[in-house]
């Protein structure tokens, strides 16, 4: 299952990626926000990491208007290794070199094309391990 979340900035980019997931075949879990009235994004970083680092959802989406906040919000959490990018090969390499487990999108910095892009690699690409894995192990 894949958990999925945004603040206001990033509610309709949000509502596209659950489409594309669902059409796609992922099983989906929505933490808001539903509507595009002004909310706190680490509410929904929270959620969504707590759900991803507890094992219920494989790995998580999470959109605001840059991406930062939520990345920033999100790896607050053991065990939560969030990657911004807005572009193709920092998805693929987030998620070969550091085994990324949230994706986070700025929905004012990339259009929806790219953000649907960014998804797919970031669910199709494997992490490698080996000495990577020795690297992420560092981290805490
Ligand atoms: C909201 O205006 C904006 O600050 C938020 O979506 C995000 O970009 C924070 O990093």
């Amino acid at each position: 299952m894949i958990a999925v979340g945004a603040d206001h900035a990033g509610v309709f980019l949000k509502n596209d990626i659950v489409k594309l997931l669902e059409k796609e075949g992922y099983e989906v879990k929505d933490f808001g926000t539903y509507s595009d009235e002004s909310c706190d994004y680490p509410i929904y970083a929270k959620a969504v990491a707590d759900a991803v680092a507890s094992g219920l959802c494989e790995k998580g989406i999470l959109v605001c208007g840059t991406g930062i906040g939520m990345s920033m919000a999100a790896n607050k959490v053991k065990g939560i290794r969030a990657a911004v990018c807005s572009e193709a090969k920092s998805a693929e390499m987030t998620r070969r070199h550091n085994d990324a487990n949230i994706l986070c999108l700025g929905a004012r910095m990339i259009d929806e094309k790219t953000a649907e892009e960014l998804v797919k690699i970031f669910l199709s690409t494997e992490f490698e391990g080996g000495k990577h894995l020795r690297r992420i192990s560092m981290f805490s």
